[in-house]
């Protein structure tokens, strides 16, 4: 399951990336927003990662207008290893190395072609573990020292 949330300024770019999913038969859950009508992306970002967490090995992708406060109040979701990228190498290696299970996106940065590609690569993406595995692990500590 993908679970997918957005703002206002994100919501046109979750839409593309769900028609894409969807096309591919990806199953989906769409965590909102529902229209271009302004939201306030932390409760978005809260609701959908506690999806994803409630739902093991799971992963999400959410965009706002700049991908930037969304990816923020995602990581502050214990568990929550959010990216935000705008190109292809990042959305790969934020899998590779750092686990990411998040991906976000700014729909006023990047158009749904490149976006979807970020999509396809952050999706099919295994973690690397090995030493990464201590990093994360470490991303992990600093978390539950809080
Ligand atoms: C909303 O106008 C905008 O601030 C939001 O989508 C996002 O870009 C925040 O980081």
């Amino acid at each position: 399951m993908v679970y997918l949330g957005a703002d206002h300024g994100g919501f046109l770019l979750k839409e593309a990336i769900k028609a894409h999913l969807e096309e591919q038969g990806i199953a989906v859950t769409d965590c909102g927003t529902y229209s271009e009508e302004s939201v306030d992306y932390p409760l978005i970002a809260k609701e959908t990662c506690q999806r994803i967490l409630a739902d093991e090995g799971s992963l999400g992708i959410l965009c706002c207008g700049t991908g930037i406060g969304i990816s923020m109040s995602a990581n502050k979701v214990k568990g929550i290893r959010a990216a935000c990228c705008s190109d292809y190498f990042s959305a790969k290696y934020t899998r590779l190395h750092n686990n990411a299970n998040v991906l976000c996106m700014g729909g006023r940065v990047i158009g749904p072609g490149a976006a979807c590609e970020l999509v396809d690569v952050f999706l099919n993406t295994e973690f690397e573990g090995g030493r990464h595995q201590r990093r994360v692990d470490q991303i992990t500590a600093i978390e539950n020292e809080q």
